[in-house]
């Protein structure tokens, strides 16, 4: 499972995640993991537009209890990538994982609860911070290894 923020102006439109330009990333950086698209459940903390990127707490709390928590129990995923610093403390938090800022945490492995969960930059971030851009690949080509055994 992957999940991201919220919907950009392209995925509210078209009701699916990731289908404007940080999708179109994102669908690189699979690659460079070796993985499809099809394989995952790509979804959000939060499902309408949030302003400036930024949703309150309240609206973090609205839609996690009543969405993602249950798309977590249903899904049940082995796997849970966290892209970016809203979805890595959210899960952080409900999984019990000391929190730690992105650049300390990104791209490691945590192995709680019989989940493995792996905290990473938002493509987004990459858009508009080439510097991160190189981590970000980085980081997705060293999980091609790790997953293969993982998804054996
Ligand atoms: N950014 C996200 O976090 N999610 C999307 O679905 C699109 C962009």
């Amino acid at each position: 499972m992957i999940i991201g923020l919220g919907p950009g102006k392209e995925e509210d439109k078209q009701g699916r995640p990731f289908v404007g330009k940080a999708g179109k990333f994102l669908n690189d950086l699979l690659s460079y993991a070796g993985l499809k698209r099809e394989e995952i459940y790509i979804t959000n903390i939060v499902k309408c537009i949030p302003p400036n990127n930024m949703p309150t707490k309240e609206e973090i709390k609205t839609c996690t209890s009543l969405f993602l928590d249950k798309q977590i129990e249903i899904i049940n995923p082995k796997i849970i990538l966290c892209l970016g610093n809203i979805a890595k403390d959210y899960i952080f938090e409900k999984f019990g994982i000391e929190n730690k800022p992105m650049n300390k945490v990104h791209g490691k492995v945590f192995r709680v609860k019989g989940k493995i969960i792996i905290p990473l930059h938002h493509p987004a971030t990459a858009l508009y911070r080439p510097d991160k851009k190189d981590i970000l690949i980085q980081d997705w080509k060293n999980l091609k290894s790790q997953l293969m055994w993982w998804l054996k």
